[in-house]
């Protein structure tokens, strides 16, 4: 049992996707609700399936760190969606979800909403939330993700969640920018119409449709940022994403492109290490 309602959840489904929608679960209290839809059955190609949890005990994010919330206070949803045929460049799908949630936002009349490559939705300078992307294999050519959700609706003060999760950010909470509050199953709702709306225009066209607008809401543009890969660190001014989701990094040594690190601004605290 959860305290959300499901028919609420539902409520802001299109017909489209309602049909399209396998399971909608809701959880009082699970581990991971990316880790729960990764052990259960892969939805079939176009179809999806959501899983939302009140409060996860074993919240995952990026780079192996915990992703920590306030039972009640956060939004912790996984939609697990199955294409037909592996897309290109899937490594940039993370992005294109990205514009889908700030979508959401913005069709709930929340706007200030940014993203900052390749994952967190930066509210205030602030991190607001984050997205998992995790792929398991498909049948044939098709590929199975599921795409963890998680915001920060409500801060509260009990806990230092930046210290506890490793964040290099401070936390940002939706009510820092949101006029009028969303319930958290208008929230939850509007969120899984816009993902699986994303989803299928990835399908499509992959991230040529999202390029553009993702850099309108890029945070990093223009900014001095230092980048920690596997092998080296380097320092430059953010130059947005190639077609590929790239990051482009202008150095003095020439553009590189960056396919995974951690990526902190110049001058921000922890940016010395
Ligand atoms: C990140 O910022 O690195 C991503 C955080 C993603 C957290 C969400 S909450 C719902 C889903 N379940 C998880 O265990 N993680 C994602």
């Amino acid at each position: 049992m959860s305290s959300l309602d499901a028919s609420a959840v539902r409520r802001p489904l299109s017909d489209y996707t309602s049909t399209k929608l396998d399971a909608l679960e809701l959880f009082d209290e699970i581990a991971s609700t990316n880790s729960y839809l990764l052990s259960e059955p892969a939805p079939a190609a176009g179809r999806c399936r959501v899983a939302i949890a009140d409060h996860q005990t074993a919240g995952r994010g990026r780079h192996n760190r915990q992703w920590i919330s306030q039972p009640g206070d956060a939004l912790c949803l996984s939609l697990a969606y199955t294409f037909a045929k592996t897309p290109q460049h899937l490594s940039a799908l993370t992005l294109a979800l990205g514009v889908g949630v700030v979508g959401a936002l913005q069709g709930l009349n929340v706007s200030g909403a940014r993203l900052k490559w390749p994952n967190d939705i930066v509210a205030l300078d602030g991190k607001l939330g984050g997205i998992l992307t995790e792929v398991r294999s498909g049948q044939g050519d098709g590929v199975t993700v599921v795409a963890g959700i998680g915001m920060n609706i409500y801060l509260g003060d009990s806990i230092d969640f930046a210290a506890a999760s490793g964040w290099a950010q401070r936390p940002a909470g939706l009510n820092s920018i949101a006029n009028e509050m969303p319930t958290r199953e208008l929230l939850a709702g509007t969120v899984i119409e816009n993902l699986y709306a994303t989803l299928g225009d990835f399908e499509v066209s992959g991230l040529d449709g999202f390029r553009e607008i993702w850099q309108q809401h890029d945070w990093l543009l223009g900014r001095e940022i230092i980048v920690d890969m596997a092998d080296k660190r380097i320092r430059g001014i953010a130059a947005g994403v190639d077609v590929d989701g790239a990051l482009l990094v202008d150095t003095p040594d020439g553009l590189i492109r960056v396919i995974s690190g951690s990526i902190v601004l110049a001058g921000a605290a922890g940016s010395t290490k």
